[in-house]
């Protein structure tokens, strides 16, 4: 049996190939500690830091490579955000679209710190008035966090629009882009952000433990590291250098995976983000074309294309979603995510708390045929279970 894997949003696999011989080269060819010494491996492994830092500046359009930080995830680079940043007293406003990396920590910060945390409400297909973030602006809304679409529905939120209304505040501006980096237009400038949280092992093609957060001038200021150690740089001093990237950059770094993740991006910007989002868009509209023919099955968020990722949660009829994820897999190969995708929140928005959906999401190497396969196996299913 063939296998169809269908969880993009989870993770990408395949990795291209171009990424797993970075990793390789990199372990094989340098495979020493950038920063910390003057020999040549070390000096070719800070040269590949450097070059992935410049890399993802211009992918992100942020001004100096140094704004961005490598971090192990999108999670921790949330982390470091909330953490960083929020005193008691602080007001934070977030969508009802959130991950549990945003939800939780802003649990945690709510019971320890005292802050306030303010959800805005989506629509049940995860859509967003930008307008309702400046309404609910208030003297100490301190920061808005934002995924840039959801990790449920694939809803895209309007987090340029939202960026608009907040450049005309001091509230700072974080948003997620977990879900749309390496295909969805994320420009660090043009969003107005001051914290761009991305991962590197989604659409950015990258390994798993490597992701990065990109700062703006204001936020290097603001936000408090959250763990200190060696940097490479000032070790006479006993406190933690102040300057970007150092300040959030203590210990040995994910080398491996910076390598992987430059040949994760390189890959996409040689076929062109367009093209990227194209095939994406294709699949996704083939696949919402193929389950409208199948009325046992109800289909969760916007229904446009354009509006969307390709990640699609349905339900269906008279069937459990894990059971339906596990007949998909035992008996079609076709690998998919049931249940609250650690996003409950998201899932009380649409309508499907506790019980969640049947996520399909599609990445680079998917195929039109595979859609059609996958239609394929849903209709039999039905017609079993009929
Ligand atoms: C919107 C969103 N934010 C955060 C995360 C967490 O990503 P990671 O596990 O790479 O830290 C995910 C992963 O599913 C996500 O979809």
């Amino acid at each position: 049996m063939n296998e169809i894997y269908a969880d993009h949003a989870a993770t990408s696999y395949p990795r291209p190939p171009q990424v797993v011989q970075a990793m390789i080269e990199y372990l094989r060819d340098i495979g020493c500690n950038p920063g910390r010494g003057g020999y040549r491996r070390s000096i070719n492994a800070a040269r590949m830091v450097y070059e992935t830092r410049a890399l993802l500046a211009d992918f992100f359009h942020v001004p100096q490579p140094e704004q961005i930080i490598f971090t192990p995830s999108v999670t921790y680079s949330l982390n470091l955000v909330l953490k960083g940043l929020l005193a008691a007293g602080d007001h934070v406003l977030i969508s009802s679209m959130e991950h549990n990396a945003v939800v939780r920590p802003l649990a945690r910060l709510a019971a320890e710190r005292g802050i306030e945390v303010e959800r805005i409400p989506c629509n049940a297909d995860g859509t967003m008035n930008p307008l309702q973030v400046r309404q609910a602006l208030k003297r100490n809304t301190r920061l808005v966090v934002l995924t840039h679409a959801s990790n449920v529905t694939g809803t895209i939120l309007p987090v340029y629009e939202v960026g608009e209304i907040l450049a005309k505040t001091d509230t700072l501006y974080c948003v997620d882009v977990a879900q749309t980096a390496g295909t969805e237009k994320v420009d660090f400038q043009d969003l107005q952000c001051d914290y761009l949280a991305f991962t590197g092992h989604k659409g950015l093609l990258g390994p798993p433990g490597i992701g990065g957060l990109c700062l703006s001038e204001r936020a290097l200021y603001v936000t408090q590291s959250l763990v200190e150690g060696g940097t490479g740089s000032r070790s006479e001093d006993e406190n933690q250098p102040q300057f970007l990237p150092d300040k959030f950059e203590s210990g040995t770094q994910n080398t491996p995976g910076i390598a992987g993740l430059a040949a994760g991006v390189k890959v996409i910007t040689q076929t062109g983000l367009a093209a990227v989002k194209e095939q994406k868009r294709n699949l996704t509209a083939a696949f919402l074309a193929g389950l409208s023919g199948l009325p046992a099955i109800r289909v969760y968020g916007t229904k446009d294309p354009d509006l969307t990722t390709a990640t699609i949660s349905i339900n269906m009829d008279g069937i459990d979603n894990g059971d339906l994820s596990f007949m998909l897999e035992q008996g079609y190969g076709i690998m998919t995510r049931s249940g609250l995708h650690c996003a409950p929140l998201a899932h009380q928005t649409i309508g499907t708390f506790p019980f969640g959906t049947l996520r399909f999401s599609f990445g680079w190497e998917n195929t039109a045929a595979e859609v059609e396969m996958i239609i394929q196996a849903l209709r039999e299913i039905i017609k079993e279970h009929k």
